[in-house]
């Protein structure tokens, strides 16, 4: 691919098989880049807009040029109309509400200068479709978010019910926000289960599809399932691996222990080493024959 990219790092668009979608990785400019060097004089009014608004100093999040160049071209492509409040501030993101052309929409900023990218490094390193991205952070983190949108995709498609993904733009996701009226859905651990036994069957239905469809969560935990409208949702799939990558089975066991011990506590009689959850998500499909 020459420099003159189109602005999609991946393509993602023509690939069937787990994985193909990463062969494109391209660490060239994007749109938004171009933007924040270029600096025209409606980027220029945007960012200042940005900088004064109320719920980004709060958040002490401090944006770089790129990335408010990244909400720009969001804002420019029509996905982002006007933005709310903060919903969270996590390790390596920032999630914001916003306003979106069909409904409220929630924008993932990733932070390019986040001091721990030990975390990301585990999940990228070792896999051949990012052998070519080196260390550099800008990368690993455009690759990281283009990646969470194909996850979220992948995991739709899969059957899995997740934010509906609307778009990535260099650093920024945007998807579907989970929540009424601006206050966002509570995530499993945080609410009372009146049936944790439907829940668990839900999720253990949810890991075998994204199983099935050659994606492990990597992160599976009542921290990353969202309750919205009586409905399990499964969040923060920018950690997803596919059945690739070689430690791929240790998060398999992981994300199974986490669930299970997760369930036991909530009074289910299951093993906590998470071990009958694997067999359950590992079970090789009926053949049709
Ligand atoms: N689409 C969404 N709708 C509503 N709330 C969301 C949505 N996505 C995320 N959130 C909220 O924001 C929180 C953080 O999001 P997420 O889990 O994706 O990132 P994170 O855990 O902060 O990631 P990181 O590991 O980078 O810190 C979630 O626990 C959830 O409460
Ligand atoms: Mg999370």
């Amino acid at each position: 691919m020459s420099g003159e990219s189109d602005g999609s790092l991946l393509d993602f668009e023509e690939s069937d098989a787990p994985g193909d979608e990463w062969e494109e990785v391209d660490v060239a400019e994007t749109e938004a880049d171009r933007v924040a060097k270029q600096r025209d004089r409606e980027f220029l009014t945007f960012r200042e807009r940005i900088k004064d608004a109320d719920q980004f100093k709060v958040e002490g999040a401090v944006f770089d040029d790129a990335t408010l160049a990244a909400l720009y071209t969001l804002v420019q492509h029509g996905h982002i109309d006007a933005f709310g409040g903060p919903i969270s501030t996590g390790k390596e993101a920032n999630v914001f509400l916003a306003d979106g052309p069909d409904g409220e929409v929630a924008v993932k900023i990733y932070r390019i200068n986040a001091s721990d990218f030990k975390h990301m490094r585990e999940y990228l390193e070792g896999d051949p479709r990012f052998s070519g991205l080196g260390s550099d952070k800008k990368a690993v983190v455009l690759a990281w978010t283009r990646k969470e949108l194909a996850n979220l995709r992948r995991a739709k498609a899969a059957g899995v019910t997740v934010p509906e993904p609307i778009a990535a733009e260099r650093n920024v996701l945007v998807m579907n926000f989970l929540g009424t009226d601006g206050k966002r859905a509570k995530r499993l651990g945080e609410v009372r289960l009146e049936n944790p036994e439907t829940a668990y069957e839900v999720i253990q239905e949810y890991a075998r599809r994204l199983y099935r469809a050659g994606l492990i969560h990597g992160d599976l935990s009542e921290y990353n399932v969202v309750v919205h409208d009586s409905e399990l949702y499964v969040i923060d799939l920018g950690q997803a691996v596919t059945v690739h990558h070689p430690n791929s089975r240790d998060f398999l066991e992981r994300d199974c222990r986490n669930v299970a011990k997760f369930f036991s506590r909530q009074g289910l009689d299951i093993d906590t080493a998470g071990e009958e959850l694997l067999a359950y998500v590992t079970e090789p499909e009926p053949d049709p024959s």
